[in-house]
């Protein structure tokens, strides 16, 4: 049995040996819920998830004749978690392009694909309904341009709150773009999320990698229009967002002197606006021109060519490409994130959904977290009361200097209280029935809100600092350590 299965393996690998020159887009792609790495048919190899997520079960597809990259997939039956993360380890500035896959192919034998929600660092993306798509025998994918804000980018599912469906992914790929790309938009505050891409005039098969470098999937579109082949060579390398070559290869025309319409794409827009690019070859020309821009939209979408009259040849299109510009939900401040996953690093047995934005999408904050309402989004307070937490509490805690509650009590955090002098904030300190050892740090008498400090039963040592004692209402539990009483 093993033999053929090698065999299988060499070749398929052909045809990514003749690809050899057009490199791998570089990024991450990830076959879902596999146990090894697999050979996608267009010759990308993609590698198992687990590196990147340590949430979620792992199945696979029963149905035969699956492609190999739908075959196996990871799921997130557990329903306490608000959220579910992927994180890459990326380059801060960049741009990529995200695209999320997924074939439901009933493996939770449940005959009902489910419906969740996608999440791009603090943003809602978009829901994720491949009902239609499963029902037709197809697979459904989604498409996001983005730029990372931080070293990390995360790509999360959440259960819907108008379903109770359990989330899951077959693919996921992290591409970087180049810096040209889509560059008209402000990726500061916006996303673009891809609505239609097509190559115009074409019957044939889905351009994608190896045509086009960043695998991008143009679409064939055709339809009651003149669609034309050219057999001229063109490099497209040097043009606005680097269209694949493939996709001059076809065109809807329309004869001399005569208005092409095109309905594209296919179906109707929701109201919103969108960025819109086509790709047209001079005819007589061997130049390309894109035209681009930003445009509020709603409904069947018409392009109106009109020639100009002196024009000896009918107007023509190549290809299309069609985003809603997404705006982004905001980031927690940077200062914040860094503390907390300083902390998820430290402690264990953390709630599952600590991962991704701390506190964005507001409704998918970690567990625990509660978050500052307005533009910088600050963490005001933690809660992992009776969590069966353990590890230590770093030094970093310090860097929160929003939070005015920090209540960690009933767990089995060990080592010692660290320094919280700049929490300017901080009213109630809870850290009772832990193990904390070592002194009450003097530190503590100078946090200036401080109103409630609780500590009992640890086994900390030495004397309480008089600083802390002294000060006016303050309820401090210091019971069950091993303090002395002394002169300090
Ligand atoms: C998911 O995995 C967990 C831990 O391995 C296991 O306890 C649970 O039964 C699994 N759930 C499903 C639905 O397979
Ligand atoms: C999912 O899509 C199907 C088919 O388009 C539709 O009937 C259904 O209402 C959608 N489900 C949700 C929760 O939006
Ligand atoms: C297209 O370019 C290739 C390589 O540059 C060349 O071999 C071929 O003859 C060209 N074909 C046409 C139709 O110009
Ligand atoms: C916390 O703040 C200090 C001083 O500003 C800084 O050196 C340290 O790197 C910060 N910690 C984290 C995890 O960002
Ligand atoms: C923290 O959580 C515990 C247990 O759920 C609850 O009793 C307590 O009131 C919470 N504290 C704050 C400040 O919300
Ligand atoms: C308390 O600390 C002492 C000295 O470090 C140690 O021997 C003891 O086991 C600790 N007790 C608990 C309950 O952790
Ligand atoms: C307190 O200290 C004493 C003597 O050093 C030790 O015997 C005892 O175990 C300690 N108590 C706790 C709760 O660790």
């Amino acid at each position: 049995m093993c033999i053929p299965l090698v065999l299988l393996l060499w070749l398929l690998s052909i045809p990514f040996f003749i690809n050899a020159a057009i490199p791998q887009p570089k990024g991450f792609l990830l076959n879902c819920g596999g146990p090894e790495f697999i050979i996608a048919e267009n010759g990308l190899n993609f590698i198992p998830d687990h590196g990147y997520i340590s949430v979620g079960n792992i199945t696979s597809v029963k149905k035969p004749d699956v492609l190999p990259l739908l075959k196996t997939l990871r799921f997130f039956p557990d329903t306490a978690s608000r959220k579910y993360c992927y994180t890459f380890p990326v380059i801060k500035g960049r741009k990529f392009l995200i695209r999320t896959t997924y074939y439901y192919g009933d493996f939770d034998g449940k005959k009902e694909p489910p419906v969740f929600d996608q999440i791009i660092e603090g943003t809602r993306w978009t829901i994720v309904n491949t009902t239609e798509d499963y029902a037709n025998g197809l697979s459904s994918y989604y498409e996001i341009i983005v730029t990372a804000h931080r070293k990390s980018l995360s790509v999360c599912l959440a259960r819907n709150e108008n379903t109770v469906s359990c989330p899951f992914i077959s693919a996921l790929e992290v591409i970087y773009l180049k810096k040209s790309l889509y560059s008209s938009t402000d990726f500061d505050k916006y996303g673009l999320s891809m609505v239609a891409r097509a190559s115009f005039g074409s019957d044939e098969d889905i351009i994608s990698y190896p045509d086009d470098a960043f695998n991008r999937d143009w679409q064939p579109f055709m339809d009651g229009n003149v669609a034309e082949k050219s057999h001229s060579n063109i490099s497209t390398s040097g043009f606005w967002n680097i269209p694949p070559a493939k996709a001059f290869a076809t065109a809807i025309t329309a004869s001399q002197a005569q208005t092409l319409t095109v309905k594209w794409p296919p179906f109707p827009l929701p109201d919103s606006i969108y960025y819109v690019a086509f790709y047209f070859q001079e005819s007589r020309s061997p130049g390309v021109s894109v035209y681009s821009m930003e445009w509020p939209l709603k409904g069947q979408v018409e392009i109106v060519m009109n020639p100009r009259e002196d024009m000896d040849v009918g107007p023509l299109i190549n290809a299309g490409e069609i985003f809603q510009i997404l705006p982004l939900g905001g980031r927690t401040v940077t200062r914040d994130v860094k503390a907390m996953e300083k902390l998820a690093k430290s402690l264990k047995n953390l709630p599952p959904d600590w991962n991704g934005d701390p506190c964005l999408p507001k409704q998918h904050s970690w567990t625990g977290v509660t978050c500052s309402e307005e533009k910088n989004t600050r963490i005001i307070s933690l809660n992992l009361t009776s969590f069966g937490i353990s590890g230590t509490l770093p030094k970093d805690i310090a860097n929160l200097t929003a939070i005015s509650s920090l209540w960690l009590g009933g767990n089995k955090l060990s080592g010692t209280i660290p320094d919280m002098s700049s929490l300017k904030a901080l009213k109630s300190l809870h850290l009772e029935d832990n193990k904390l050892e070592g002194s009450i740090p003097q530190s503590l008498g100078v946090v200036p809100k401080l109103q409630e400090v609780f500590l009992q039963n640890n086994n900390l040592t030495g004397s309480i600092p008089n600083n802390l004692a002294n000060k006016k209402e303050i309820n401090l539990q210091v019971s069950g350590n091993n303090l002395s009483y002394g002169k300090e």
